[in-house]
């Protein structure tokens, strides 16, 4: 299965899905990552990792269907089955999600269906909630929701800081973004009905 990757930012859950499928944790190959920022962080690991990397800056697009038609090109040429969200900034729309039915999978840095769209973590500690997390799903059409496949849960400490909830939350998405990106790609294998390809 080959997987691809999108992202804006840092690339810490980009980095934890190449090692993820490296170690044979995930049946899978990492065919691509897509930035659309120059030179940050994941298109930095990607570089330092030796996995394929397109930057297709949104500020060079005319819309944001244009961006995901361009995405969904790059995606075709690398043959990718699989694409994976991983601190992707950006709205996607309808033409994207279409386009990989089931195969869009997303990281957010809450327990759906709280704290749904931006900063999850600073609406977290404005709530006061003692729990928070991550939640690894499939994309719908609507923001933040689709499929919930696998949520790990932390506890807001007492002063907690946004720095520190956030990195307590991190690390547990470097641990189920590959669990759920597996079960995802075992569902989709079991629905193209090819057992253990
Ligand atoms: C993560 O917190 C993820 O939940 C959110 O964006 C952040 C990406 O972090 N969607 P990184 O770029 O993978 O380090």
């Amino acid at each position: 299965l080959r997987l691809g990757v999108m992202a804006s930012g840092e690339g810490s859950n980009f980095e934890a899905l190449v090692n993820a499928a490296r170690a044979g944790g995930l049946a899978a190959e990492m065919a691509l990552l897509v930035v659309n920022n120059r030179g940050c962080g994941a298109q930095v690991r990607a570089e330092r990792l030796g996995v394929p990397c397109r930057l297709l800056d949104h500020r060079e697009q005319p819309s944001r269907e244009a961006l995901d038609r361009a995405l969904i090109e790059a995606f075709r040429q690398a043959a990718v089955d699989l694409v994976v969200m991983a601190g992707w900034m950006r709205i996607v729309t309808p033409t994207l999600i279409q386009a990989f039915p089931d195969r869009l999978v997303n990281i957010h840095p809450s327990l759906l269906p709280s704290f749904r769209g931006m900063d999850a973590v600073g609406q977290a500690l404005a709530a006061g909630v003692k729990l928070s997390g991550c939640t690894v799903h499939l994309v719908s059409e609507a923001v933040d929701a689709g499929r919930i496949l696998v949520q790990a849960a932390v506890p807001v400490l007492p002063g907690d800081s946004h720095a520190q909830l956030a990195a307590r939350i991190r690390r547990q998405e470097h641990r189920i973004l590959p669990l759920g990106v597996r079960l995802a790609a075992r569902d989709l294998d079991r629905a193209l009905g090819v057992e253990g390809q």
